[in-house]
């Protein structure tokens, strides 16, 4: 599991000029690639996600939470599991959903879990940290009071064990809510989204004249050949999308009760991802302050659209995003 001996210095390929020995991705465990690519992008994590510790993400990580859980609900203690730098977590917190709860974060990417204690401190919340793997959870059973994830499942190499683990570690009566999971048709959509507007986009800025505003690559801007080795293993961690009454026949499995899974985002995700295609595509500086505010309003004028109104006719299995909710029964 341990790959820290491989010389990759700082992780941020814009800053670093240190790795220098290419990394053999062929030779690692799946769990090993998940640690070391998480390792390396988590310097530059929140900018290419556009996390922010502010309204606009106090605003998401809340209503994606009050979805399934409602107001009042009290939490001694609250695990987040592939907490990465703490968006979830700290949001939630900073937006009083967690209020008087201890906060523990766990993630298999110890630099993840640095950034996401530098944030806790900065938003002055303390967050004990445990580097572990999820699916084999390094916290006592019956130990905590809510446990949450976002955007991690995902990566691991079997959800089910994870879940199971969360169940263990839940005291009875416990809670869990996962969010930001993509489903399977949702994430075969937005594919199509993803790769469509790519297409234009390097059709366009093909025009002589504007080939200038393509992001130049990891070679271009500094970045060294293990670099781009790591950068490449963002196409190799992703390993599922989800079925919903697949994963609440999982959860049911392992015992949860009261299970339920909700679906969101379906023009909104196609924009989302549309956009974010652009950006990452797009050299730093060129989109600027408009494009920013004209992207996060229509965003929220079509998740209104997708809750308001397609999620009435539209079937759950094609929205892209996932939540799950269970509890953990008094007696099993
Ligand atoms: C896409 S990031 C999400 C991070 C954070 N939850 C968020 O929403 O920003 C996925 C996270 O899962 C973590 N991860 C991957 N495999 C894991 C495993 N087996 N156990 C624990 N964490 C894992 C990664 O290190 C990374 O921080």
């Amino acid at each position: 599991m341990t790959v820290h001996h491989l010389p990759v210095g700082d992780h941020d390929p814009a800053n670093d000029r240190s790795a220098t020995a290419p990394v053999d991705p062929a030779r690692l465990d799946i769990k090993s690639k998940q640690e070391l690519y998480h390792d390396w992008e988590a310097a530059s994590y929140e900018e290419k996600f556009s996390i922010s510790y502010d309204q606009r993400c106090i605003d998401y990580a809340r209503d994606r939470f009050r979805k399934v859980v409602p107001e009042g609900a009290g939490f001694g203690s609250v695990l987040e599991v592939g907490a990465g730098t703490g968006f979830f977590l700290i949001n939630l917190a900073l937006g009083e959903c967690l209020d008087g709860a201890r906060l523990h974060a766990t993630d298999i990417s110890s630099k993840m879990l640095e950034v996401c204690r530098r944030n806790g401190e900065e938003h002055g919340l303390d967050i004990e940290t445990r580097q572990g793997d999820a699916e084999s959870l390094p916290y006592d059973d019956d130990s905590v009071d809510l446990v949450i994830g976002h955007a991690f499942i995902h990566h691991l190499p079997v959800p089910g064990t994870a879940i199971a683990e969360m169940y263990r570690v839940l005291k009875p009566g416990g809670t869990l809510v996962l969010a930001g999971e993509p489903t399977e048709l949702g994430d075969k959509l937005s594919w199509m989204v993803k790769r469509t507007t790519y297409r234009a986009f390097r059709a366009v800025t093909a025009v002589p004249g504007l080939t200038r505003i393509r992001k130049p690559s990891i070679r271009e801007s500094g970045g060294s050949e293990a670099d781009e080795v790591l950068a490449g293993l963002e196409h190799e961690v992703d390993l599922h999308t989800f079925r919903p009454a697949d994963v609440e026949k999982t959860a049911r499995l392992v015992g949860f009760r009261e299970v339920e899974v909700v679906t969101e985002e379906l023009t909104a995700n196609w924009f989302g991802w549309a956009v974010r295609t652009i950006e990452g595509s797009t050299a730093p500086g060129v989109l600027g302050a408009r494009w920013a505010y004209g992207a996060f309003h229509g965003y929220l004028t079509l998740q209104r659209f997708d809750d308001e109104v397609l999620s009435r006719v539209v079937p759950r299995e094609v929205f892209y995003n996932l939540i799950l909710h269970a509890r953990k029964p008094y007696r099993s």
